[in-house]
């Protein structure tokens, strides 16, 4: 089996909690980013874009996160909060895929959707290609306009998924995969 079909074989997600710096290096990073742009893309839109979140961003977009949800949970303890404050503050990371999938008059808007989707991909391919371990997650925050819009995302655009990268301290066994029988039908 080629190295390609090794790494999509036995790829695995590992939580943010367990990726560990160091992350890419700008040079590497621009690299990723570059690989993950090149998707198929209906009408050549690029109805994406990035953000990448390194350093001090993830804990100042953290503290957003944090406050937010304390606005919206006024019982939440001290170690919820600190949770909430350390979403993106795991992995050395973390770069938000933004869609900015629209009404078009050719380009069906579901098929811009579906390119953020393989544009998440990519990058998580990408990078794990080049040694590093990644986690795509959205939760309750990627859905929150107030965390949105600190993050400067448009009433118009949405998160497609903020995709962790790091060094994992593990990598976990691999989880149960759909049975290929429950999922083809050949017609
Ligand atoms: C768009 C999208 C959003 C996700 N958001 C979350 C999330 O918020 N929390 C979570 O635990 N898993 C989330 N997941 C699933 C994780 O990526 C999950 O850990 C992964 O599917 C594990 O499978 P893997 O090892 O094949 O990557 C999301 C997946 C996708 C595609």
């Amino acid at each position: 089996m080629n190295a390609t079909l090794d790494l999509l074989r036995t790829r695995r997600s590992v939580p943010p909690p367990r990726l560990d710096g160091p992350g890419p290096s700008p040079t590497e990073l621009d690299t990723l980013l570059t690989l993950a742009a090149r998707v198929p893309d209906h009408g050549k839109l690029a109805p994406w874009r990035f953000l990448v979140l390194e350093g001090e961003a993830r804990t100042r977009i953290g503290a957003t996160i944090a406050q937010t949800y304390a606005a919206d949970h006024p019982e939440a303890d001290a170690a919820r909060l600190d949770l909430e404050s350390k979403r993106l503050a795991h992995a050395p990371v973390v770069v938000a895929v933004v869609s900015r999938a629209g009404p078009h008059t050719k380009i069906p808007e579901w098929e811009q959707v579906l390119s953020a989707g393989a544009v998440c991909m990519n990058l998580v391919v990408a990078a794990n290609a080049a040694g590093y371990a990644t986690a795509w997650l959205t939760e309750w925050f990627a859905y929150d306009r107030r965390v949105l819009e600190a993050l400067g995302l448009s009433p118009a655009e949405k998160l497609a998924g903020f995709i962790h990268i790091g060094h994992p301290q593990e990598v976990p066994s691999d989880r149960p995969r759909p049975d290929l029988a429950d999922i083809v039908t050949r017609i």
